[in-house]
């Protein structure tokens, strides 16, 4: 790195390097020269077929492979202790979810800095030191992990953690739509949802500026072009890779903007209610925080984003119920301790956020 990583100079962070297109995976990884891989993945991606091509065409490489259930800092520093030795890797690929991702994310930065701790982590946002190269394939679009330097892990009382530092930025992002073909159409809006809210909350964030919100503008353009031709045929592969693609240009908005009081206000639904998705969580908090933006700063990009919301047809895939389970007091406290809520384009009081809590259980 040339430029001292503390200059306040605005800097996008993103892959050096993003593949991309059918078979993508394949090709890369046939052709990396790297000896000593470690495949992180999903244990749903290590049972389909798709994978197991995948493996089958890398006979004569060196491969250890683990199977992540979830993004556990217990699991991670395990993973990281195993593969200090002899064993360590020269390459981590990842391949599966936002949980894989992230979880790979974190083993690289541990092993090339042994001795740091999640403590140390959740201070610091520097890690320069790469050795291991990383490379994430997302089997899921919409998380941007792949692209950003985030990570959500998982402490030992079961709080979500969300740790960022700039050596979690992977080496090569690979964008294979291919491992997209099983997902059912409610799981595709919910992800859909979750590009919806990156690419918006990014763009009007605290954190913003006009180059990210270009990026993120390109981004709904893809993500509604591959929700239309999504609609007239349902198995259609460049529909899917559309999404994909936009899934990846509102991580980087994410990833470099942070998101807002929508974000917040969902992570405390899927911490009291477990089950429920992210992207389902985003569903029930994204509009009315839309609609509540409006109205407090009388703005008129609200109106292109709502449009834009109301074009896409999200309102079908909520299931609100789940707000039944909801205290509004609760909600407010547990949201305000977020880190999601401090780049919210209007700073979130318990006062404002109640009201924006009574828009969401009140207006349908
Ligand atoms: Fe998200």
């Amino acid at each position: 790195m040339m430029i001292k990583k503390s200059l306040m100079v605005k800097r996008i962070y993103n892959n050096p390097e993003v593949y991309y297109g059918k078979g993508a995976t394949s090709s890369c990884l046939k052709a990396i020269e790297l000896s000593r891989m470690l495949v992180l993945v999903s244990g749903t991606v290590k049972k389909s077929e798709y994978y197991g091509k995948i493996i089958a065409g890398l006979a004569g490489k060196q491969i250890q492979e683990e199977i992540i259930h979830g993004p556990v800092q217990e699991t991670i520093a395990k993973l990281a202790k195993t593969y200090s030795g002899p064993a360590k890797p020269d390459l981590i690929v990842a391949i599966g979810g936002g949980k894989v991702l992230d979880s790979a994310k974190v083993l690289k930065v541990l092993l090339d800095n042994p001795g740091l701790s999640f403590a140390d982590l959740e201070k610091t946002r520097f890690c320069e030191k790469s050795v291991t190269k990383l490379v994430a394939i997302p089997t899921t679009p919409g998380t941007g992990s792949e692209t950003n330097s985030i990570a959500v892990t998982r402490d030992a009382a079961g709080r979500k953690v969300p740790l960022i530092n700039n050596g979690f930025v992977p080496d090569v992002a690979i964008l294979d739509h291919e491992f997209l073909a099983g997902l059912d159409i409610q799981a595709i809006y919910e992800f859909s949802a979750d590009i919806f809210s990156h690419a918006f909350e990014g763009s009007v964030s605290a954190a913003s500026t006009p180059l990210l919100a270009a990026i993120g503008k390109s981004a709904l353009s893809l993500l509604k072009g591959g929700l239309e031709k999504l609609r007239a045929d349902p198995k259609d592969a460049k529909a899917l890779e559309s999404i994909l693609h936009a899934g990846h240009l509102a991580g980087i908005v994410q990833g470099n903007a942070f998101v807002g009081a929508c974000h917040a206000l969902a992570h405390t639904i899927e911490e009291q209610i477990p089950g429920v998705s992210h992207g389902q969580s985003i569903l029930l908090t994204l509009k009315q925080t839309i609609l509540w933006l409006k109205e407090t700063t009388k703005k008129p990009e609200y109106d292109e984003y709502l449009d834009a919301y109301n074009v896409l047809g999200f309102d079908t895939h909520r299931k609100p119920e789940v707000l039944k389970k909801m205290n509004a007091d609760a909600w407010a406290e547990a949201s305000l301790k977020d880190p999601s809520i401090s780049t919210s384009p209007v700073r979130m009081k318990k006062e404002n956020l109640l009201v924006l809590i009574d828009w969401i259980l009140n207006r349908p």
